[in-house]
């Protein structure tokens, strides 16, 4: 981390949320953190913390790493089918990094005993971006911790390892379904953003988000009341630039619902417009690509909007 010595940052964190799978957390979280390091020379650390580990995915396969030399050899493979030029499938295989960083040594760590910044933190060269990859199959691989551990796990790591100091946004991107690890990600937030792909029951599925958050703060009411946890809003994910009447109207119920002004959850005005290339790559992200018509303006402002909701609470 070159220079991050005389800056002190004050990381803001916050979750992407949503008790339904399929409905943009992921390619939110991506996308968003990587527009903050490489457009706006944020400091972003990403965690992920759902055992599909698409965030991980992801981001690997953009920096070009690989968990193990196992899985690197796998890619090779991968590249060896698909690429006709086999001198160019040896370059992508050399270039592979692998790296054993992973949130599972965060949730082995405690306050007495943290774990080491180096094993879970995994810094890209050249780059203002950093992740704490996921570990694939890890409600497995932690089944012998208990509950307490994983639900203070990445709360106590953020703390003893002094991370707000050393980024200005830590995003999170939490599984779909509930468990220790939907606490373990709320514990830390300062905010989380609740991701919603228009469909029919939509604010169901948001009102029984905000049953889960609201006994996850009243259960830990001492995490929250020194640091209160605010919802940063709806973001309407996957739209196109011309929806269908069908659409039109799932967002118009939405947009209208009283039981979601009542509960004092904003929607952001800005909409992630579906990119067809975001479900073809996973190593496609909008920031980098020459999506200048429309993904990119939309991403823009969809990160310009982020930003200062976030610092209306400043
Ligand atoms: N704006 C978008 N345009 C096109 N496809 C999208 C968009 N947002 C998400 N997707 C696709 O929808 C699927 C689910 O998105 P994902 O971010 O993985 O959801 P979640 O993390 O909530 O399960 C993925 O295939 C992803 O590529
Ligand atoms: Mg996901």
């Amino acid at each position: 981390m070159a220079n991050s010595e005389k800056v002190l940052h004050n990381a803001k964190v916050i979750s992407f949320i949503n008790m339904k799978g399929g409905v943009g957390k992921t390619t939110l979280t991506k996308e968003i953190g990587f527009r903050l390091t490489n457009s706006l020379g944020k400091k972003v650390l990403l965690i992920d913390v759902d055992p599909q580990i698409n965030l991980t995915q992801s981001i690997f396969k953009y920096f070009n790493y690989a968990q193990s030399a196992e899985i690197a050899q796998k890619l090779k493979k991968q590249y060896a089918n698909t690429d006709i030029n086999s001198e160019n499938e040896d370059v992508n295989f050399k270039n592979t990094k692998v790296s054993t960083a992973s949130i599972k040594k965060v949730f082995e760590g405690n306050s007495s005993f943290p774990a080491n910044l180096d094993d879970c933190v995994l810094t890209f060269p050249d780059s203002n971006l950093s992740i704490i990859p996921g570990e694939l199959g890890i409600e497995f691989t932690t089944r012998n911790l208990n509950s307490a551990q994983l639900e203070n796990g990445i709360y106590n790591f953020i703390d003893t390892q002094n991370l707000r100091s050393l980024f200005d946004y830590i995003l999170i991107d939490c599984p779909p379904t509930y468990s220790s690890y939907t606490v373990a990600a709320l514990k830390p937030s300062d905010f989380y953003v609740v991701p919603v792909k228009p469909e029919a029951y939509s604010i169901l599925g948001i009102n029984m988000l905000n049953k889960v958050v609201k006994t996850i703060v009243d259960d830990n009411h001492i995490f929250f009341k020194e640091q209160p946890l605010h919802n940063l809003g709806i973001i309407l994910t996957d739209i196109n630039s011309k929806p269908s009447t069908g659409i039109k109207n799932l967002i118009q119920d939405i947009t209208s619902s009283k039981t979601l002004k009542n509960s004092g959850i904003g929607i952001f005005k800005t909409r992630f417009l579906h990119n067809p290339y975001l479900q073809s790559d996973i190593g496609y992200f909008i920031d980098a690509s020459n999506a200048e018509k429309t993904s990119k303006p939309n991403l823009n402002q969809l990160v310009k909007e982020f930003q200062e909701r976030v610092k209306k609470y400043e």
